[in-house]
């Protein structure tokens, strides 16, 4: 079993990479903001504050929420319906960043990624998997790119599906979610002391996923030896 946290800010290239990787390996990926994401399209449904912590509290007491693992990713389900390409549109991303906030909601979140991490091999993304949900992974990653270049990518990935969308409003987006994710009290967004950190601004995704693969290569070899 081996488990591998890859952390950092929205846009630095986390989902892309731990998709490649976890396909090179033979083993899952986890999307660990798609569970924010769906915790935040239930609370927007039902009608309820995403600021509100006693209510999302409550929310999250008897949510359902469901992870099926096939060839291209993973597939998320809120009470029994699959909900992956509805979480992710400009609304609920900030939506996400909000919900995530609350300890109730990251508490119950946690406790689902460590128990897929128990029983799988995985590639975990997000903000505090380094940090607080696998603090024992065999590998920790925290990409990284600037703030134009994160939103620059994002707004290319947005445009296909909303041709709406601007740039600033990306870069709004990305923005405020820097700042409330790294700047919450409980599990904020923080790169791992042992954390291997990749500033991915300039590099190509071959050039990244070649170096994560070149570290844990190497690690696996010396302790071969
Ligand atoms: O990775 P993403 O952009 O889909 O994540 C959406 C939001 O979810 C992000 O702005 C903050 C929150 N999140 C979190 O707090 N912890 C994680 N491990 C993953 C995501």
């Amino acid at each position: 079993m081996i488990n591998i946290a890859i952390d950092g800010p929205a846009g630095a290239g986390k989902s892309t990479i731990a998709k490649l990787l976890s396909k090179k390996l033979g083993i899952i990926y986890l999307d660990t903001g798609a569970m924010y994401r769906t915790v935040a399209l239930k609370a927007v449904k039902s009608g309820i504050d995403t600021k509100d912590a006693d209510a999302l509290g409550e929310m999250v007491k008897d949510i359902n929420i469901e992870i099926k693992f096939d060839q291209d990713g993973q597939r998320i389900f809120l009470d029994n319906e699959d909900v992956t390409d509805q979480i992710r549109t400009k609304e609920i991303s900030i939506a996400s960043s909000d919900v995530a906030v609350v300890p109730a909601v990251r508490l119950k979140m946690v406790e689902l990624q460590r128990r897929i991490a128990s029983q799988n091999s995985v590639v975990m993304d997000g903000r505090d998997i380094g940090t607080y949900v696998l603090p024992n992974a065999d590998f920790k990653f925290f990409l990284t790119a600037s703030l134009e270049e994160r939103a620059n990518r994002r707004f290319s990935e947005m445009r296909e599906k909303n041709p709406d969308i601007t740039f600033e409003e990306v870069y709004k987006d990305i923005e405020y979610r820097d700042k409330n994710d790294s700047s919450r009290q409980f599990a904020p967004l923080k790169k791992a002391e042992d954390a291997i950190e990749i500033d991915t601004t300039k590099m190509t995704i071959d050039e990244v996923v070649n170096r994560i693969t070149g570290v844990i290569g190497n690690e696996l070899l010396r302790q071969d030896r």
